[in-house]
């Protein structure tokens, strides 16, 4: 199976995205052909600093090798090295009916958090991404549940130019953990945990040990004491009991018994103490690999080669069924 994803360097990743993406990312690649994407063009769409985009697209480089992405496992590389994204992207403009684009949750949503910049590229965001996913001719797209509605318009986009030139791609399908698909904010536990949200509702992969401890023993709470699994009723609660599942394996009816009788206090503290064990060998491999920044250069460029070897394959195929020159 040939699987794709990317995340966007804007800024240090999220235990949202560690959880939502990264951990399925890390299981996929001992048993298929994994293309992992740096979507530095995606970057754009929103108020960015130019000379801070390079450190962020290396820092994202490093979260990916830190958290266990192995190079010789998988393909690794950044967006703008291989051209074919932004080529393919304008090609399927052409294919893609304005009206699904207007209609995506995350264009009106981000249109209304930067009113001062609507651009053409945040409303064509998911045609790129459908270049992205569609290059590789992938099968499946590990992501959060906020990006489900992105892949979707990527398989109408496949088959619509499947019906007018003939089988050219294969048509992906969203891969959607059970759980951790919607990681929420700390402070906010109604909104997902976000890179551009409240900093103290949001745990970075990195976090040092005593940030951890102060976001976590501050989150907040739902009303009453018992420690129960109850997104509608207690967001709050239950989204820590998903993060505490998650990072220690055990399942939510386990930990509800476990913390029966013990209170608030004490599950944030043994979720502090869990995530600052969890985190701590990323935390290593990362302070190790911001140390060899020729190593991870090269990483990126050998994976731009072959990410590009089969971007172009495809593109040769794309242009020939819509009467392009070579
Ligand atoms: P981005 O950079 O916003 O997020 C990267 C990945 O993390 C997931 N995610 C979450 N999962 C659970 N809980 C959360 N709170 C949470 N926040 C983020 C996202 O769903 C995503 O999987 N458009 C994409 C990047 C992209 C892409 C692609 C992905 C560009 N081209 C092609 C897949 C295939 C994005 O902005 O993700």
């Amino acid at each position: 199976m040939r699987v794709f994803s990317g995340i966007r360097p804007t800024g240090d990743l999220h235990i949202g995205n560690y959880l939502g993406a990264i951990k399925q990312w890390i299981e996929l690649q001992n048993e298929n052909e994994c293309v992992f994407c740096i979507v530095d063009l995606h970057a754009l769409v929103t108020p960015w600093d130019p000379k801070t985009l390079q450190k962020n697209i290396l820092e994202t480089a490093v979260a990916y090798l830190g958290a266990g992405l192995d190079p010789e496992k998988c393909i690794l590389f950044i967006q703008s090295q291989v051209k074919e994204h932004s080529e393919l992207n304008w090609l399927l403009n052409n294919i893609c009916p304005m009206g699904e684009l207007l209609r995506m949750t995350q264009y009106k949503e981000k249109s209304k958090q930067y009113k001062n910049n609507i651009n053409m590229g945040l409303l064509d965001y998911p045609v790129l991404m459908s270049a992205d996913i569609l290059l590789y001719q992938t099968n499946a797209v590990p992501v959060g549940e906020d990006q489900k509605q992105h892949v979707e318009l990527t398989r109408t986009i496949a088959k619509k130019f499947n019906g007018k030139f003939g089988q050219t791609f294969v048509e992906p399908k969203a891969m959607i953990a059970k759980s951790g698909a919607r990681i929420m904010s700390l402070q906010e536990p109604k909104k997902k945990m976000s890179k551009t949200g409240n900093p103290k509702g949001c745990i970075g992969l990195f976090d040092e040990p005593n940030d951890i401890k102060k976001k976590v023993m501050s989150a907040v709470t739902d009303t009453g004491k018992t420690i129960k699994y109850s997104p509608k009723t207690k967001p709050g609660i239950s989204n820590l009991l998903t993060i505490y599942s998650l990072f220690s394996e055990i399942p939510i009816k386990e930990l509800e018994k476990e913390f029966a009788n013990k209170g608030y206090g004490a599950f944030k503290k043994a979720l502090t103490e869990l995530l600052i064990l969890k985190l701590e060998p990323f935390r290593k491999k990362r302070k190790e690999l911001l140390k060899r920044e020729v190593y991870t250069a090269e990483i990126l460029n050998q994976g731009a080669k072959k990410a590009q070897a089969i971007a172009a394959s495809t593109m040769q195929k794309v242009k020939k069924k819509m009467g392009l020159p070579d």
